[in-house]
């Protein structure tokens, strides 16, 4: 068959090997899909494809000429353009500065920004986002929501070659549709398309074929028709596994949290709902529904202009004023951007893990007991089968999803009583999830509070007690176990943007905010 690029013997080591003799090949005209477990190596080897490292062995091919970018401009140049793990977007630059970085349209030097912003504007629409102010700085968009910003400025290109790391992440099932649409018209058209996803039945629904990676070697490439589910999942984790989590409730009557009309326009509006001790509390809804930021005022990293919190019993509300007040009160938040908000990532596994409750590991008078500490860090890595070389090794280090496992154990180690995760297994490997899934289990046993964002129905509707849906800033309704199902789900979710209320009622994945309004940066990082 026709081979676009090979590559060939890979290896890549930094203290330890993390790619062995790897093989791979890929065809004109086809999705070829890159799966594993957190750490197999996924991302180090696209980014060696695309230039951003080198390899320590091993060579690649294309189009049947030996190739060897220096650097990620040499492998655009050569028709491979790159959306990584991890967002790589501009924050100070606009939206529409960040779409045509490379090409942006000048006469004599002078940036024509009449045009640049017409341009932006029909990408914007072709990819759903169609409220976005091209003018708007890019820190101010949702995660979510750069996600797909950086999509489609890779999409805009003409490349042949267009890899996706973990692109739908951050994306909700329309969002994805969206997404799919393009890669085929893609694929369609000739290109070719490297994709790289933990959701397996994305994987299924859009690769041509599927390579496994396990531990830096490949296991096998196969054509999706002729493999399954769960023998891909056996293939990757190199055994067979258990994907089922039984939700055995356990919410108790006491409430731990109520919010009352808890409002922020335009992001939330007379938001109420409770939280009981022992609950799982799942929060669905579409970018951009206000989900995020409603958890970040519940934690104080916003403040809302109305609407109150009680915590317990009691007939008072508190005031949180800032995260550390509400670390104080017992509630914690696990955020969905783990790099800017939630790791030190020059420090260690170890200090990440204690840091926010160095407490625990000090003596009466202040000394670090180093042994406790370090078993402590031991346990946690075990307990969430965190992959890294050493407690000691940097976050900054670790793979995507591994680096995601390490903000939860340092959340879990804070003990809380009331926990929000934002997104916990966004970009987590389906082993991994289950254990999430049942230490999730395991704190609401144990008395915790819990509230679960998420755009993964499925594992919302696995794991909760409840589920909230929010749609278009507002509380569309909240769903007991048994009285839910995706469709009942989804229509809640859509309900808010269909009522007229809203400036574009067509566009569900819009931005909701007024074209030439105050764009506000204090909210960088929300969706
Ligand atoms: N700069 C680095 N220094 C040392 N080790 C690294 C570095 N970058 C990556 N690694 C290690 O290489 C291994 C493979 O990482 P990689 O990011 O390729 O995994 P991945 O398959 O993309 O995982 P994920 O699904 O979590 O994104 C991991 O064990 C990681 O810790
Ligand atoms: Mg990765």
């Amino acid at each position: 068959m026709d081979s676009l690029l090979s590559v060939s013997n890979i290896c890549k080591t930094y203290a330890v090997q993390v790619l062995s003799n790897v093989d791979f090949s890929l065809r004109r005209g086809e999705v070829h899909a890159l799966v594993g477990e957190n750490g197999a190596g996924k991302s180090t080897l696209v980014k060696i494809i695309s230039g951003l490292i080198r390899q320590s062995a091993g060579s690649m091919e294309l189009n049947g000429r030996p190739f060897a970018p220096g650097s990620r401009m040499d492998a655009e140049q050569c028709g491979i353009r790159t959306v990584l793990q991890e967002l790589n977007l501009i924050g100070n630059l606009t939206v529409a500065e960040n779409l045509f970085f490379t090409g942006i349209p000048n006469r004599f030097g002078l940036i024509r920004y009449h045009e640049l912003n017409k341009a932006a504007a029909v990408l914007l629409d072709r990819f759903g986002l169609t409220g976005v102010n091209p003018r708007m700085k890019v820190s101010a968009l949702g995660i979510g929501r750069q996600q797909l910003l950086e999509i489609a400025a890779a999409m805009s290109c003409e490349s042949p070659i267009l890899i996706m790391d973990e692109p739908t992440a951050a994306l909700m099932d329309p969002e994805v549709e969206l997404l799919f649409k393009h890669i085929k018209e893609k694929r369609d058209n000739g290109s070719s398309v490297i994709y790289i996803s933990h959701r397996i039945e994305e994987i299924k629904r859009i690769a041509d074929r599927i390579t496994i990676l396990r531990d830096g070697c490949i296991v096998g490439t196969y054509n999706a028709a002729d493999i399954g589910n769960d023998e891909i999942i056996n293939q990757m984790v190199g055994r067979s596994m258990d994907q089922v989590v039984e939700r055995r409730s356990q919410a108790s009557a006491r409430i731990a949290l109520k919010a009352k009309g808890l409002t922020r326009r335009p992001f939330f509006h007379d938001v109420s709902f409770e939280l009981r001790k022992g609950e799982i509390l799942g929060f669905a809804g579409l970018m951009g529904s206000g989900r995020t930021e409603t958890m970040r005022g519940i934690f104080g990293a916003d403040r809302f202009e109305s609407g109150e919190i009680y915590l317990d019993d009691s007939q008072q509300p508190v005031s949180i004023k800032s995260p550390r007040h509400a670390v104080r009160n017992g509630i914690a938040l696990l955020t969905e951007d783990r790099k800017e908000q939630g790791l030190f990532l020059p420090l260690s596994l170890r200090e990440n893990i204690t840091i926010t409750n160095i407490g625990a590991v000090a003596s009466r008078i202040g000394w670090i007991n180093h042994e406790h500490e370090h078993a402590e860090a031991d346990d946690w890595i075990g307990k969430l089968d965190l992959r890294c070389r050493s407690p000691e090794q940097k976050a900054v280090e670790l793979s995507g999803g591994n680096q995601q496992k390490l903000v939860i154990a340092k959340w879990m180690f804070r003990d809380c009583r009331i926990l929000i995760f934002d997104e916990p297994t966004r970009g987590i490997d389906v082993g991994a999830k289950v254990e999430i899934y049942k230490l999730l289990n395991n704190l609401s046993e144990r008395g915790k509070a819990i509230i679960m964002v998420s755009s993964e129905l499925n594992e919302l509707m696995a794991l909760c007690d409840r589920i909230a849906v929010m749609s278009a800033g507002k509380l569309a309704g909240v769903f007991d176990r048994g009285s839910w199902s995706q469709e009942i789900l989804m229509e809640a979710a859509f309900s808010e943007y269909l009522t007229g209320e809203r400036r574009n009622p067509q566009s569900p994945l819009d931005e909701g905010k007024d074209e030439t309004g105050p764009v506000n940066h204090e909210t960088s990082n929300l969706s």
